[in-house]
């Protein structure tokens, strides 16, 4: 991730990045921090905590705030936000790359803890964290889903991961109409993503980085809550100027 990208300065925001530790998550919580702002990344656990502050090493300041926590429940989503607003007065910004790829077999041969997994864990979490975080969040703000295109077609032996990904799809546009002007939601519907897991990335696919760089644009921006399409690097780089061109 070496793409320099110049940064509005955030420093006012306290942005919240539940799935901050997986590979997509990386490049957003490189990019709020690197624009300056306070960055609250949970993770389920204390073994993924402290990978991925070896792996952000230096740029692990005192501004991000990395902590093991179960946001994954309505509960769990609820005590993590309540405990952002105590101790940072509020929370400005939510980007969500929630969740991963999942490949258990067709649709049939699935048994109750694939479908528990992979649709209806992921689905709550994503459920659990936009209702404790959105009704607290400053108009300011930006609300980000991260989606698939997967969203769109199935892929066989991974529906699940089309499946959940069309739900979070709904999501966004339930969300658009029920907020209208309100506060600001974004979809983030990527391609395959090149990743720190993917050992020789393909260079027309779209980086973290990029990623990153995007949902900083659109916190920093004025711009209402959108579809944002990000399918390949070139995409990214299209978006990335758009949603820039407004402040
Ligand atoms: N990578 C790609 O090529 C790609 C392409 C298109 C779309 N996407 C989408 O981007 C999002 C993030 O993908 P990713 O590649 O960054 O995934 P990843 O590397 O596996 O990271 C997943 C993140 O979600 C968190 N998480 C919370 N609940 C989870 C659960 N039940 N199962 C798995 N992870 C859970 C994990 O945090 P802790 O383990 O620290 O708690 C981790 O930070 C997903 O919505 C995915 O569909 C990714």
């Amino acid at each position: 991730m070496s793409e320099p990208f110049p940064f509005p300065d955030l420093a006012d925001r306290r942005v919240l990045i539940p799935g901050g530790t997986g590979g997509v998550g990386e490049g957003a919580v490189r990019a709020y921090l690197a624009a300056g702002a306070q960055v609250v990344v949970p993770s389920r656990s204390q073994e993924g905590v402290s990978r991925f502050r070896k792996l952000l090493g230096e740029a692990a300041t005192e501004r991000l705030h990395l902590f093991e926590h179960d946001y994954t429940s309505f509960a769990g989503a609820e005590a993590l936000v309540t405990t952002m607003v105590d101790r940072l007065g509020g929370v400005d910004d939510v980007v969500a790359p929630i969740g991963g790829w999942w490949q258990g077999g067709r649709l049939w041969e699935i048994d109750e803890a694939d479908w528990q997994g992979a649709f209806v864990g992921l689905a709550t979490a994503h459920m659990a964290m936009l209702r404790a975080a959105l009704p607290r969040m400053t108009r300011l703000g930006a609300y980000s889903i991260v989606v698939g295109e997967s969203a769109h077609f199935p892929i066989p032996a991974s529906g699940l991961v089309s499946m959940e990904q069309a739900a979070l799809l709904m999501m966004h546009q339930v969300l658009a109409a029920e907020l209208q002007d309100a506060k600001r939601a974004f979809l983030l519907e990527l391609g395959p993503v090149a990743t720190r897991f993917i050992e020789a990335p393909d260079p027309a696919h779209v980086t973290p980085a990029q990623i990153g760089a995007v949902a900083v644009a659109a916190s920093a921006s004025t711009q209402p809550g959108q579809h944002v399409l990000l399918r390949s690097r070139a995409q990214a780089e299209d978006a990335l100027i758009s949603l820039r061109a407004v402040r």
